[in-house]
C-alpha cells in the first residue's frame, strides 16, 4: 500500500506540474540544438571492407551467434558505409541541427595501434561529414561507441591499464584527421554498459564474466582513457578548432521503490554505482568515486576475504587529471525503475558480483506503458527527476541529451513512440523552466539498426529499415514526421 501511495503521489504531483505547462504551445530556447543518433557498429556494415579489421562485436557475433536473439550481425546492417548519402538525406528531411555518429576504431587503426592509419577508413568519414556540412548539418563524433578492435581485447582490452595511451594515440588521430571539421566530440559512449556488460556480467562483447571484479577495472581505466582524449583536445586542438568534448552517460532514473529510509538509501546506492561511479570522478567537486561505493566495495570485499578492496583506487593525481574533464554532461536516458534494498542477497554471495556490492533490487511498475517492446517504459517524469538531479548535485553543467528513444516491432504507425518523444521533450522542457541547462537533444535513432544482443528484433528508428531489401530501405515512420515538425517549429504543440 505505501508503494502506491508514494506512486500515486509522485504520479499526481508530477501530473499537475505537466498540464500546468499544456496550455498551449512549449517553445525551446532560441540556441537550443536537435540532432539524431547512430553509432558504427549497428549501421555500417562493411565489416571487412577496405582495409577494417576484426572487432569485438565482430568476434562475438561470429563466434556465438546464439547469443542474438536472431542470430544476426552487424556484417552488412543498414549498409551506411555504402548509403552515407541517403543518411544525410533523411537527416535533412528531418531538418536536422546535428547529426551523432561513432567511428569504428579498427575501420581506422586495423592493427589498434597508431602505427598505420587506413586511410580508406578516414576518406569514409570525410565523406560523411562533407555530405553532412553540405547541408549545414555539425556533426556530432563518438570516439568509442564500443567496437573495440579485437587484437586490443587479446590484449586484455578494457581491463589493460594500457589502454589508456592506445585510446590516446587513437583520438589524436582522430583529432589530427578530422578535427577541423568537427565541433562536438563525445569520448566514450555510456562507460557503465562497456563495463559492466562488457567485462562484468559478460552479456555483450568481449563477454567476459567476471563481476564485481572486470568492470571496476574497466572504470578506471575507462576514465583515465577518456581524461587523456579530453586533455589532449583541451591543449592542442581546441583553440585551433573551437569544439567542445564531453562523455555520455547512461542514466536511468532510480526512483525508490517506497518511502522507508532503506529503499530511499538503495535508490540512491543504485544510482551512484549505475552512472555516479562515472560521473563523479568528473562532475563532483572532490572528483573520485563517490564514497558509498568505494565503502560497501571496500566492505564486501573485505567479508569475502579480499585483502585489498576490488576497486581500485585513483591516486591523487588521477583523481585530479579526471575531475572537470568534460565540457558538457552528455545523457543517454531511456526510462525509469523502481528501487528496494534487497535483503535476500545481502550478504548472502561469497562470489563477488556487482549486484551484492548494491543491496539493491530493481523492477518498473507493470502498469507503465512501454509499447509493444519491453525494453522501455514511458515515464517522463523519471527523466524531469534525473535533470533536477544532475542539476543540483553537479552544480548545472550543460547537458546534451545525447540518447533517448523509445523501441517498437514494425511498422510504421509507431504511436507509442510519438508519445514517449511528446512526453519526453515535456519534460526535459520542465526541467529547462526550473533552470536546468539543457543544450540538445538527441532522439535515438535516426533509424532502426543492430539493437546489440536483440538484433534486429527491437527497433528504436525514426526511419524504419528492410532488411529484406538489398538496398535496406528507409521509410520514415509516424514519428519522423512529429520529430520533424518540433524541429522546424522549434516548439511542443500539446
Ligand atoms: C544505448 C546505446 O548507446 C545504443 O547503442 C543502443 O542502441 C541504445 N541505447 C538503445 O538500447
Amino acid at each position: 500500500l505505501q508503494i502506491c501511495v508514494l506512486f500515486l503521489y509522485f504520479v499526481s504531483s508530477h501530473e499537475e506540474k505537466v498540464k500546468l505547462s499544456r496550455d498551449g504551445v512549449r517553445k525551446f530556447p532560441d540556441e537550443f540544438l536537435f540532432g539524431t543518433a547512430t553509432a558504427s557498429y549497428q549501421v555500417e556494415g562493411a565489416w571487412d571492407e577496405d582495409g577494417k579489421s576484426e572487432n569485438i562485436w565482430d568476434h562475438f557475433t561470429h563466434t556465438q551467434p546464439h547469443l542474438i536473439t536472431d542470430y544476426s550481425n552487424g556484417d552488412i546492417a543498414d549498409d551506411s558505409y555504402h548509403l552515407y548519402k541517403r543518411d544525410v538525406e533523411m537527416m535533412r528531411e528531418l531538418g536536422l541541427d546535428f547529426y551523432r555518429f561513432s567511428i569504428s576504431w579498427p575501420r581506422i587503426l586495423p592493427s589498434g595501434f597508431a602505427d598505420r592509419v587506413n586511410e580508406a577508413g578516414v576518406a569514409y568519414y570525410h565523406n560523411l561529414i562533407d555530405e553532412m556540412l553540405k547541408y549545414n548539418i555539425e556533426p556530432m563524433v563518438t570516439l568509442y561507441h564500443w567496437d573495440l578492435p579485437q587484437r586490443l581485447q587479446d590484449l586484455g582490452g578494457w581491463t589493460n591499464p594500457l589502454i589508456v595511451d592506445w585510446f590516446a594515440d587513437y583520438a589524436r588521430v582522430l583529432f589530427e584527421n578530422l578535427g577541423d571539421k568537427v565541433k562536438y566530440w563525445i569520448t566514450i559512449n555510456e562507460p557503465a554498459v562497456v563495463c559492466y556488460y562488457g567485462y562484468g556480467a559478460g552479456a555483450f562483447a568481449p563477454g567476459v564474466d567476471a563481476s564485481g571484479i572486470g568492470e571496476y577495472l574497466c572504470a578506471k581505466n575507462i576514465l583515465l582513457a577518456h581524461a587523456k582524449a579530453f586533455h589532449i583536445y583541451n591543449d592542442e586542438y581546441k583553440s585551433k578548432n573551437g569544439g567542445i568534448i564531453g562523455i555520455s552517460y547512461s542514466a536511468q532514473w532510480y526512483e525508490p521503490a517506497s518511502d522507508s529510509s532503506v529503499d530511499i538509501e538503495a535508490a540512491e546506492v543504485q544510482s551512484q554505482f549505475e552512472w555516479g561511479k562515472y560521473s563523479h570522478p568528473i562532475f563532483s567537486e572532490t572528483g573520485d568515486f563517490p564514497d558509498v561505493m568505494k565503502e560497501k566495495i571496500a566492505a564486501k570485499s573485505a567479508e569475502q576475504g579480499f585483502p585489498r578492496s576490488r576497486l581500485p583506487e585513483f591516486t591523487q593525481e588521477e583523481i585530479e587529471y579526471v575531475r572537470g574533464s568534460s565540457d558538457f554532461f552528455g545523457l543517454n536516458h531511456y526510462t525509469t525503475f523502481l528501487v528496494y534494498r534487497n535483503e535476500s542477497v545481502y550478504g548472502v554471495h561469497p562470489v563477488p558480483s556487482f549486484y551484492d556490492d548494491m543491496d539493491t533490487g530493481s523492477y518498473q511498475d507493470p502498469e507503465w506503458e512501454g509499447g509493444e517492446s519491453e525494453a522501455v517504459k514511458i515515464v517522463p517524469w523519471g527523466f524531469y527527476k534525473l535533470l533536477t538531479e544532475i542539476r543540483e548535485s553537479y552544480n548545472n553543467p550543460p547537458v546534451y541529451v545525447t540518447e533517448n528513444g523509445f523501441a517498437t516491432y514494425i511498422g510504421l504507425q509507431d504511436e507509442g513512440r510519438v508519445r514517449y518523444y511528446r512526453e519526453y521533450l515535456s519534460a526535459l522542457l520542465d526541467a529547462i523552466d526550473e533552470g536546468c541547462d539543457v543544450r540538445a537533444y538527441t532522439a535515438w535513432s535516426l533509424m532502426d539498426n543492430f539493437e546489440w544482443t536483440k538484433g534486429y528484433t527491437q527497433r528504436f528508428g525514426l526511419y524504419e529499415v528492410d532488411y529484406e531489401s538489398p538496398e535496406r530501405t528507409r521509410t520514415p515512420r509516424k514519428s519522423a514526421f512529429v520529430y520533424k515538425e518540433v524541429v522546424r517549429t522549434r516548439t511542443l504543440d500539446l
